[in-house]
């Protein structure tokens, strides 16, 4: 699959990706900014990849001064329309539209894997104040489960899983100049109807840019009936792998 169409394919699905994807929750977001840091106070956040907001939203909650980048108009349009008081600017990772020492945190949630890292880390770098911090997370479907690991061989796809496989390395590193890197894992759920679940996976890019979609979306919609069962409604289970690393 082209990895260009791929990364670049979410601003079609803005509204459906909004409605649908895990959210962010608070302890995730402020670990990532290390703000569970003594002394540490809200600060400026640029989110990076920031789609439609999701975690945008959880960090302008929390009382940091947010602006956020993507390259999707789409994804933009969505975020904008949802937090008006946020600057969304138009960006890529490798390229960032901003002058040097700007920011006190940035945050990848979902989207470093789409970016070139050497590229991205040197940006980062140079628009952190010293000692700004970098934090990168995914929230990966708990295959433990067994029938979400069913559900992951229903729209598998093997390089994708590959690169999953990396989230999830105790090896992560995000490199010089930045300091060690720290880890920190938390547990995320989402409740779902068999509908919601069938509609999430048109989300996923491997998904949505597959010839077959419509039947694997027709299995996912089954597998999620077969789950549900009598209460009509399942529990997603994640496992959310953060990273962080100071400059
Ligand atoms: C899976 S979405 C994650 C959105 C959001 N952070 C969330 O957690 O819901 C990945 C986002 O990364 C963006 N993206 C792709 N390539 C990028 C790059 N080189 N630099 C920054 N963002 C990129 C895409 O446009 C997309 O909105």
């Amino acid at each position: 699959m082209d990895h260009d169409a791929q990364r670049l394919s979410f601003g079609a699905r803005s509204g459906r990706y909004d409605a649908h994807r895990p959210d962010w929750p608070r302890t995730t977001a402020q670990w990532l900014v290390g703000a569970d840091r003594e002394g540490s106070r809200p600060g400026d956040v640029l989110d990076l990849g920031a789609g439609t907001g999701k975690l945008t939203g959880t960090l302008v909650g929390a009382g940091h001064r947010v602006v956020a980048g993507d390259p999707s108009p789409g994804m933009l349009s969505e975020l904008a329309a949802r937090w008006p008081g946020v600057g969304a600017v138009r960006a890529v990772a490798e390229r960032l539209p901003f002058r040097d020492a700007s920011f006190d945190a940035i945050t990848f949630a979902q989207a470093w894997h789409w970016v070139e890292p050497v590229a991205a880390v040197a940006e980062c770098a140079r628009v952190l104040r010293p000692g700004g911090s970098l934090g990168i997370a995914w929230h990966v479907r708990d295959t433990d489960v067994d029938w979400v690991f069913e559900l992951d061989r229903l729209v598998g796809d093997p390089v994708y899983s590959e690169r999953r496989q990396e989230r999830r390395s105790a090896a992560f590193r995000i490199g010089a100049p930045f300091g060690e890197t720290e880890a920190a894992t938390f547990r995320y759920e989402q409740t779902l109807t068999p509908a919601a679940l069938a509609e999430l996976a048109s989300t996923w890019s491997y998904v949505a840019l597959r010839d077959d979609h419509d039947d694997v979306l027709a299995a996912v919609d089954a597998l999620g009936r077969r789950v549900a069962g009598a209460a009509r409604e399942l529990t997603l289970p994640y496992v959310t792998y953060c990273y962080r690393a100071r400059v």
